[in-house]
């Protein structure tokens, strides 16, 4: 008889022939910021999330690192919104000025990664430029398909990222999913002598239900319409691996697949067929169906754990969580 319970009798039998582990290492903490002093309000879609301001996010990262994680991912919450999402490249911006505190506390021991994206800087949430108003006979505002000028929206998101990358980020990372987005910030950040920053393409970002949380916390609600002229259709998966491939032809140092957990496959096929860092990003949805379902502190970390583990297993190299930090503190007992 083929007995495989052999190596299942002991707990240290078990970790002797465990073949993944989650190590902080790999773990980045999504961060919401919003203006003010001493703001630490709660997101209620997301128990145990929070909007902070800047001296609190100060705070809440002093402990991140003591849980033992040492990167994390900034979206800002804006009041100030436009057409264009302008102040999404303020000099004097929240996530600008966030930054600045940040490295200027912690230096190169925290990576800090920024998300460059329109959606919580204009007033229709699109995560691009309108090619017309919401207001347009020519385009229904029930629908979107079309309405977003792609290459008018490369050049924002270069200077975003430019502005976010003079503020002294590690990493930045377009979420826009605009194509040729991770060429346009490449091209514009050599240019202005930071050919040594990194970019985190969001390169298989999939159209999802699973950002309605996000949503709420980052207050990037589409005013009409949808993202699916602009995120994947789930019903694809070759086409995730053209959108990864063109990101590493574009000059991206990371790829990503978003959200983690209804999309282990294409996680499993982008590991197996490029050999570039490969993020996952577990999003606010996994996490708020997590909170809702659990029915205590310990059901949370099994599951929590549960879930992180197979998308290492299913082949992230690196995994954006909402329980990063959670998980550091876990892993230390
Ligand atoms: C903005 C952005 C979104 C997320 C990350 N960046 C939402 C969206 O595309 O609507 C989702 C993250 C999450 O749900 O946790 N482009
Ligand atoms: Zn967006």
């Amino acid at each position: 008889m083929n007995r495989l319970n052999r190596v299942r009798r002991t707990s240290a039998l078990r970790n002797l022939v465990a073949r993944t582990r989650l190590s902080p290492d790999n773990l980045v903490m999504p961060y919401f910021v919003r203006e003010g002093r001493k703001m630490k309000q709660p997101v209620s879609a997301m128990p145990g999330v929070f909007r902070f301001s800047q001296d609190e996010l100060l705070k809440e990262v002093e402990q991140l690192r003591r849980a033992g994680i040492n990167s994390l991912i900034l979206f800002g919450v804006s009041g100030e919104k436009d057409d264009s999402g302008a102040n999404a490249y303020s000099e004097n911006g929240l996530i600008q000025k966030a930054v600045r505190v940040l490295k200027k506390n912690f230096g190169d021991e925290l990576v800090v990664i920024t998300d460059v994206c329109l959606c919580g800087y204009a007033k229709h949430g699109h995560c691009g430029v309108l090619k017309n108003s919401p207001q347009s006979t020519v385009h229904s505002p029930q629908k979107n398909y079309g309405l977003i000028d792609n290459d008018k929206t490369l050049e924002i998101l270069t200077k975003v990222a430019l502005s976010q990358v003079r503020a002294g980020v590690d990493i930045v990372a377009p979420s826009s999913v605009m194509d040729g987005q991770v060429q346009a910030i490449r091209e514009g950040l050599d240019k202005n002598g930071f050919g040594d920053i990194a970019i985190m393409g969001y390169s298989a970002k999939f159209a999802s239900g699973f950002y309605g949380p996000f949503r709420e916390a980052a207050d990037s609600a589409m005013q009409f319409g949808d993202r699916k002229s602009y995120q994947m259709d789930f019903r694809n998966s070759d086409e995730a691996l053209r959108e990864i491939e063109a990101d590493i032809q574009e000059g991206a140092d990371i790829v990503m697949v978003k959200p983690a957990l209804a999309y282990l496959d294409i996680i499993t096929k982008a590991k197996e067929k490029f050999a570039v860092p490969l993020a996952a990003f577990n999003v606010s949805g996994e996490y708020a169906m997590v909170k809702a379902y659990a029915q205590s502190a310990e059901a949370e970390k099994e599951l929590a754990i549960e879930i992180l583990t197979s998308i290492k297993r299913a082949g992230a190299d690196i995994i954006i969580s909402y329980w990063a930090k959670d998980l550091g503190r876990w892993l230390k007992t």
